[in-house]
């Protein structure tokens, strides 16, 4: 089997974990939480949007939060920006890396970003063109690639389709979400193999939530393929609001042991994170998603 060596995990809980808590989050638990991954080893740490505020509340202290966390050497902190204001914004707030976000679904498209796909890349350049001015990298998210909470099922072909656009935009990496959690081994390998037609596999994410629980399946298959970036949240943390019933990512917690047991590297000490994971959950007043940290933490 092709398994690489190193996995690069992007930790997502700050940002696509806590955008859908419905309760306020103190910004000093969002900071405490950036902090506790920052020591826990991980290198990427999506830590906000610069969305509208009416469309997402809870990302609305994005530039508090980027303006307080203490940025620690090698660690990339990222955020999600739907358009060149959002770009605008999280570059006053000093964002190291930034993120466009497009879907295979038109009908997702529409709920989420309120365009259509079409319409939504043409946001996308105006941001790019800025990006490469300013030496920004940037990340090209591609929602509903397993399957679509309002269409059901997505071709393979148009996931490959929207993920070479994006690619040729600019967008140095390709992060192909199952964002309801839907998919199955064999369904995500047909659509890995579909984008990796264009893409090359260097630049290719996955993203998976864990909504039916398939996640780590889904994740062997794509390392099995050579995919060596992997999302997730800090405790199983998060959904998308636009997304009814999409439960959390899969739990970074999980993903570190699983690759620690397959003697993958990912710079990641287990015990830290899910002291960060421990940390948060309480504040939020609630277990953790994460199998692993549950072990962990009844031993
Ligand atoms: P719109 O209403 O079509 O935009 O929203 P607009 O350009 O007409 O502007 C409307 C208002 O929003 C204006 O303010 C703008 O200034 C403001 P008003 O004049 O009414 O006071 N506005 C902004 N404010 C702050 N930051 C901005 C910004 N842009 C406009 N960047 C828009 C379009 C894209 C803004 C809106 O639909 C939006 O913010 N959507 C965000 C949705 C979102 O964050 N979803 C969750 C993240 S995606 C996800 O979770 C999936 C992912 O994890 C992968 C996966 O799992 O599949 C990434
Ligand atoms: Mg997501």
């Amino acid at each position: 089997m092709n398994y690489p060596k190193q996995v690069k995990i992007v930790e997502v809980g700050p940002r696509d974990g806590l955008q859908n808590e419905k309760q306020l989050i103190a910004l000093q638990d969002k900071l405490d939480l950036i902090s506790g991954l920052g020591e826990a080893g991980l290198k990427v740490i999506e830590s906000g949007s610069f969305v509208s505020p009416k469309w997402v509340p809870q990302m609305a202290d994005s530039a508090d939060v980027f303006a307080k966390l203490e940025r620690k050497n090698g660690v990339t902190y990222t955020a999600l920006t739907p358009n060149l204001k959002g770009f605008e914004l999280a570059m006053a707030s000093k964002v190291d890396e930034v993120a466009v976000f497009g879907a295979a679904s038109e009908s997702f498209s529409q709920k989420n970003i309120n365009c259509s796909i079409n319409e939504s890349l043409q946001r996308f350049e105006p941001l790019l063109a800025n990006a490469v001015e300013q030496n920004i990298r940037v990340r090209g998210y591609l929602s509903c690639v397993l399957g679509c909470p309002f269409e059901g099922e997505i071709s393979a072909e148009k996931v490959a389709e929207v993920a070479k656009k994006l690619l040729e935009m600019g967008c140095y990496e390709i992060s192909l979400g199952d964002t309801i959690g839907t998919g199955t081994p064999f369904k995500t390998q047909r659509m890995l193999e579909a984008v990796l037609q264009h893409v090359p596999i260097a630049k290719v994410a996955v993203h998976f939530h864990d909504t039916y629980g398939q996640a780590l399946a889904n994740i062997l298959v794509a390392l099995q393929l050579g995919v060596s970036v992997i999302d997730s949240a800090v405790s199983g943390l998060g959904g998308c609001p636009y997304a009814k019933g999409a439960s959390g990512n899969v739990a970074t917690e999980d993903v570190v042991y699983m690759l620690n047991g397959m003697g993958i590297e990912t710079g990641v000490d287990l015990d830290k994170l899910s002291a960060a994971g421990r940390k948060i959950m309480s504040a939020l007043d609630r277990t953790s998603l994460s199998k692993v940290a549950n072990a962990l933490a009844s031993r």
